[in-house]
């Protein structure tokens, strides 16, 4: 108990100490981001061929990363089936993508909002949010051309994001963006080399993969610096309010409409989807970086790492 004081006394000023070094990092670790963008940005609009037709017998997502896959119900169905059930997932996907980047291109500009206009720390931010603008089109441009319908999530999680990206601070905006990034940025990784794939959804993947990787890295370091530099309410909220998207997320991932669209049952998907063991290693290898990554800085910690393991994503 004696030596209880002294022991945070030490780590105050080591603490403070590195938030000072945090900080001026920040600088330079946008400048790096800038740099990067310069070199590697592209346009889908010109980079994609959108004109070629869609590849007879190609899968539109990798197969083992559907929802079903390996499920009795997925063993029963037609390999048209199962590929027309990869196109809808592909669409759903992809339709939480523009849903996810219309929320984090607002949570960029609250963020900056306060912040010096000529930093670099926030021109990397509006470099970043002209990213999503083009990716968002690209997304939207994917689905229409996949031919499957646009999903939007239930009304319910639209609202809760009405709310979360209008009232959230900082570490918890950067919290549930790693949450949105870093799941489907590991889902693209295997799919833009799979030659299986239809090129068209290889390119866009690809795309997103390079460009992804830097609002990562940003967004990575922001949650760094925030665990350090935020007040402890602020840290115990986002502890909380990220445990929640996550369980809100994993329910959304995929829009169970998909089911219906491709001639299954509702009802019996759902159930197998939940009962998979398959599923739920793809879905936690898929948040193992980041969850990882969290519970270095601090974020799964208390009853927020609870609400971490209901949404599946935490073994
Ligand atoms: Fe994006
Ligand atoms: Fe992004």
């Amino acid at each position: 108990m004696t030596s209880a004081p002294t022991a945070m006394t030490l780590t105050d000023t080591e603490v403070l100490r590195d938030a000072l070094g945090l900080l001026k990092d920040r600088e330079q670790v946008a400048e790096r981001l800038l740099d990067s963008s310069a070199r590697h940005s592209f346009d889908p609009d010109t980079e994609l061929d959108w004109d070629a037709p869609l590849e007879e017998g190609k899968w539109f997502w990798p197969p083992e990363l559907v929802s079903l896959y390996g499920t009795p119900m997925w063993k029963r169905m037609s390999p048209e089936q199962q590929r027309d059930l990869s196109r809808h997932e592909a669409a759903s996907l992809a339709s939480l993508g523009i849903w996810f980047e219309i929320i984090l291109m607002q949570l960029l500009v609250r963020h900056i909002y306060d912040k010096p206009v000529t930093s670099a720390h926030v021109r990397y931010a509006l470099t970043e949010i002209a990213d999503e603008c083009r990716h968002s089109k690209m997304f939207a441009r994917m689905i229409q051309k996949g031919g499957a319908p646009a999903y939007p999530v239930s009304r319910l999680n639209h609202n809760l994001a009405r709310i979360l990206k209008s009232v959230s601070t900082t570490p918890g905006s950067f919290a549930c963006t790693l949450l949105g990034e870093e799941i489907l940025d590991w889902m693209q990784r295997l799919t833009f080399p799979d030659e299986r794939v239809q090129t068209l959804v290889r390119g866009v993947t690809r795309i997103h993969v390079v460009e992804e990787a830097r609002h990562v890295r940003y967004a990575r370091e922001e949650l760094r610096r925030q665990m350090v530099t935020a007040p402890r309410w602020e840290r115990e909220l986002t502890r909380i309010s990220s445990g929640e998207a996550a369980r809100v997320f994993s329910l959304a991932f995929v829009n169970p409409d998909v089911y219906t669209n491709v001639g299954l049952d509702r009802r019996a998907a759902i159930a197998q989807v939940r009962a998979s063991g398959h599923r739920r290693e793809v879905m936690q290898n898929g948040a193992r970086r980041l969850t990882d990554f969290l519970d270095e800085i601090g974020v799964l910690r208390g009853p927020g790492r609870r609400l971490w393991r209901s949404s599946g994503l935490l073994a």
